[in-house]
């Protein structure tokens, strides 16, 4: 199941061009994959998070130390992905990273500025590393002492970090998700000592060792229940590791989520790549979908190129932030932005330039985008349409490409619009005229350059 996951993926992020920069990308589930929940609370905070459209994906953990590949380089797959120094063998490779749980000192972590940049940004929701497949907890975990709260940030009065992101957020009104890695490379009931660790997966036969995986369906029912009874209120539980859960590293799950929403009525569940109905959005990675899907969906795309912090991270522009949020909101999806806290436990100033200048623009332009909905007739090359609740009021979101002038003219089909058509940002009037089918719309003089939306109601 796990090919590259690169059906039904656009090219305003092209998933081939990421994966080449960096990681492996998951398979998106497909449209016949989603299952409606059931549950009415569930359904019922879906509609609320759809609303959001717009969250943060915080990947910190010990590779934040050297600034390297989350996880993965402790993965001995021959992909090109996955750098490694070629004069380490492995097992010294493996010692080392394990060991930089003693050097994971961030001293600075400050949660309520991670809150801040991002309240300004516009976010309203925040997914958080709890655990990732190397399997180092960011709370204080009872089940091991792999954990923050046990390495060199032990006497800090902030050492069960999870709590206190989890928190910050909460002040500001958040939905808060926590991401947790269904693997856990280095749990001894998955990546046994035993044996060899020749990929990701669980490296014994779990048909001759039972046992031993029950331990470790065990450990994993535990450790999400710690977070999901012991951490306040989430909305979202964000289940990584789209290769545990599948036919033959079963880890119960209807157990886990059953546990998990006696605790967190509603949760809802992502159950990343997995298909059915404990997935209950789908998280296309590192891209965005062709076309409109017609079930709760959410790309997931880094600030940088990677999802922990790397020094010099090539950050994208808050133009190229901003056309992807107006290009999955008229599909219908939302948007799950990676940043990466330094190993300190700041968000560095360029990525904090960047989300600023996304946030400037969403307080002018948010209407067109929280609580919108789709509408058919979507798109027309840089210009996407999202639609109020009624229907009837149409935004047009011109995106325009990094390092372009505005045009003087915009034109579309279709959507013909009725009465007085404005510039959201600031309220003046933009003239058209419409011919036929043809709508051509004169832009009104000194408009900022950055991406536009205009303002219509439509015409039935
Ligand atoms: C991919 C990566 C994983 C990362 C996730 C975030 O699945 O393998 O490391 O955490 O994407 O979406």
């Amino acid at each position: 199941m796990l090919g590259l996951a690169l059906v039904g993926l656009s090219c305003a992020v092209n998933a081939q061009e990421e994966q080449k920069v960096q990681g492996f990308v998951h398979e998106q589930s497909d449209e016949s994959g989603y299952v409606w929940p059931t549950d009415s609370l569930v359904l019922k905070k879906l509609d609320v998070w759809k609303d959001q459209k717009f969250g943060v994906l915080f990947h910190w953990g010990l590779y934040s130390v050297p600034g390297i590949v989350e996880s993965w380089s402790i993965c001995s797959e021959d992909v090109d992905w996955i750098p490694r120094d070629t004069t380490w063998a492995y097992e010294d490779y493996k010692k080392w990273y394990w060991g930089l749980k003693d050097s994971f000192n961030p001293v600075d972590f400050n949660p309520d500025q991670w809150a801040d940049v991002m309240e300004d940004a516009g976010m309203r929701y925040v997914v958080f590393t709890t655990k990732h497949h190397d399997g180092f907890c960011m709370y204080d975990t009872k089940e091991t002492d792999f954990s923050i709260a046990h390495g060199a940030f032990k006497d800090n009065p902030k050492k069960d970090v999870a709590r206190y992101v989890f928190d910050a957020f909460r002040k500001k009104d958040f939905m808060i998700g926590a991401y947790f890695s269904k693997p856990d490379w280095h749990c001894p009931y998955y990546w046994w000592p035993y044996y060899a660790t020749p990929n990701r997966n669980v490296n014994y036969k779990i048909a001759n060792h039972p046992e031993r995986w029950e331990k470790f369906c065990q450990f994993t029912y535990n450790q999400i229940g710690e977070l999901m009874k012991g951490y306040g209120n989430f909305d979202i539980l964000w289940l990584d590791g789209g290769w545990v859960g599948s036919d033959d590293q079963d880890i119960h799950m209807d157990k886990i989520v059953d546990m998990a929403r006696e605790a967190q009525p509603g949760l809802i569940v992502v159950d990343r790549a997995m298909r059915g109905k404990h997935e209950n959005y789908q998280t296309p990675e590192r891209g965005i979908p062709e076309k409109q899907l017609a079930y709760p969906w959410e790309s997931c795309i880094t600030l940088s190129n990677d999802w922990g912090w790397v020094p010099n991270a090539p950050y994208k522009s808050a133009t190229k932030v901003i056309n992807m949020l107006a290009e999955i909101t008229a599909k219908g999806g939302s948007l799950l932005l990676g940043v990466g806290p330094t190993p300190q436990g700041l968000i560095e100033q360029p990525a904090i330039d960047r989300l600023h200048q996304v946030g400037e623009w969403l307080r002018a332009n948010g209407k067109a985008i929280y609580n919108t909905t789709i509408t058919p007739y979507y798109q027309e090359g840089n210009i996407w349409f999202t639609a109020d609740k009624d229907g009837k009021t149409l935004y047009a979101i011109y995106a325009l490409p990094d390092g372009e002038k505005l045009p003087k003219e915009l034109t579309w089909n279709t959507n013909v619009p009725k009465g007085k058509m404005t510039v959201l940002a600031n309220g003046k009037r933009a003239s058209y005229q419409v011919d036929g089918n043809t709508v051509k719309v004169s832009l009104p003089n000194n408009l900022p350059n950055e991406p536009l939306v205009l303002k219509f109601t439509l015409k039935k």
